[in-house]
């Protein structure tokens, strides 16, 4: 079934030049048939150079696809289903935003990419988990307003002088949430000869507790070039479809078996089927909120080189 499925895909994505992009936290279906996988950082990156296509299918969540979106308003962006939301993304609306900028009038912006672009519009630069000590070294102010994730937020704050400001309070990812120090120790005893990998959306008490913490694509770069051949991945499940696609010869334990972000896998092969036939639903954002928001996407982008 699902081979004729990626075969009608495949068929229906030549004729409509179109270009499948796709989260690492995809289901293995997803990324089988995707032109190109990565992290936030890499996906935006990809959505920044795509000139030669006429349709865009993201399979991640929605403020990733409203990021291609901003890079490309002129462009069908497409999502295979709409109620793909990131929670985290909303827990820091316009409002909020600009009333922490009023406190701290001389503070510089940085969101993190899972931010809606109502609010991305007020920021001077976005980041991501694996930019996001760079980004905010670019910035010339010593305060700094970061949000929605809080965490993401205290690991740059271990790594810069700057004052790190998080807006909202409690801003957080619920599937990071899951992991415990107490399953890092549990890790560390069934496999200690494991190298214990987390991703910096993870409390900070389990981010001190492993041995590296990395950003998704990260992950990837890192083990595949290491000399090790056992790593614990402390980021969402499918995290680990991804490496055993491009890796071989590791062994690969997840650090918990039920961290699913459940939004991501709202995508199936049926949905990015009919994605292509139909060309909807679409993804677009308000031009003028889009223009703004252009801007500190593109310092990010600039930064990121
Ligand atoms: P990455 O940019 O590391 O892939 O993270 C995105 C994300 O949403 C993690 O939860
Ligand atoms: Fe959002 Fe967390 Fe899912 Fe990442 S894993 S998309 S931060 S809910």
């Amino acid at each position: 079934m699902s081979g004729s499925l990626q075969d009608e895909i495949k068929q229906l994505k030549d004729e409509k030049n179109a270009i499948i992009l796709a989260h690492n936290y995809q289901p293995k279906e997803i990324q089988e048939i995707a032109d190109f996988l990565g992290d936030s950082l890499e996906l935006c990156m990809k959505a920044a150079e795509i000139e030669d296509k006429d349709l865009v299918i993201f399979c991640g969540v929605d403020f990733m696809a409203e990021t291609a979106y901003i890079l490309n308003p002129d462009k069908k962006i497409v999502i295979p289903d709409l109620e793909a939301e990131c929670p985290m993304a909303h827990m820091l609306p316009e409002d909020a935003l600009l009333k922490a900028k009023e406190e701290h009038p001389d503070a510089g912006v940085i969101l993190y990419v899972n931010s809606i672009a109502e609010a991305k519009q007020h920021a001077d630069t976005l980041c991501t988990s694996a930019n996001a000590l760079k980004v905010t070294e670019s910035l010339p102010q010593d305060e700094i307003l970061f949000g929605p994730d809080n965490n993401l937020g205290s690991n740059v704050a271990k790594q810069t002088s700057k004052e790190i400001i998080p807006v909202p309070k409690g801003g957080h990812c619920y599937v990071h949430k899951l992991f415990h120090v107490e399953d890092v120790e549990l890790k560390r005893k069934q496999h200690p000869n494991a190298e214990i990998i987390c991703h910096p959306e993870c409390n900070i008490d389990v981010q001190e507790a492993c041995d590296k913490v990395l950003s998704t694509g990260g992950m990837l770069k890192y083990i595949a070039q290491s000399d090790k051949d056992e790593f614990v991945i402390g980021t969402e499940v499918d995290m680990i479809t991804r490496l055993e696609s491009e890796i071989s010869g590791k062994k690969l334990y997840p650090l918990l078996e039920g961290a699913i972000c459940s939004t991501m896998k709202l995508h199936t092969l049926e949905k990015v089927r009919d994605a292509l036939k139909n060309e909807e639903p679409q993804v677009t954002v308000p031009k003028e909120i889009a223009e703004k928001s252009l801007k500190a996407t593109k310092h990010m982008l600039e930064v990121s080189k």
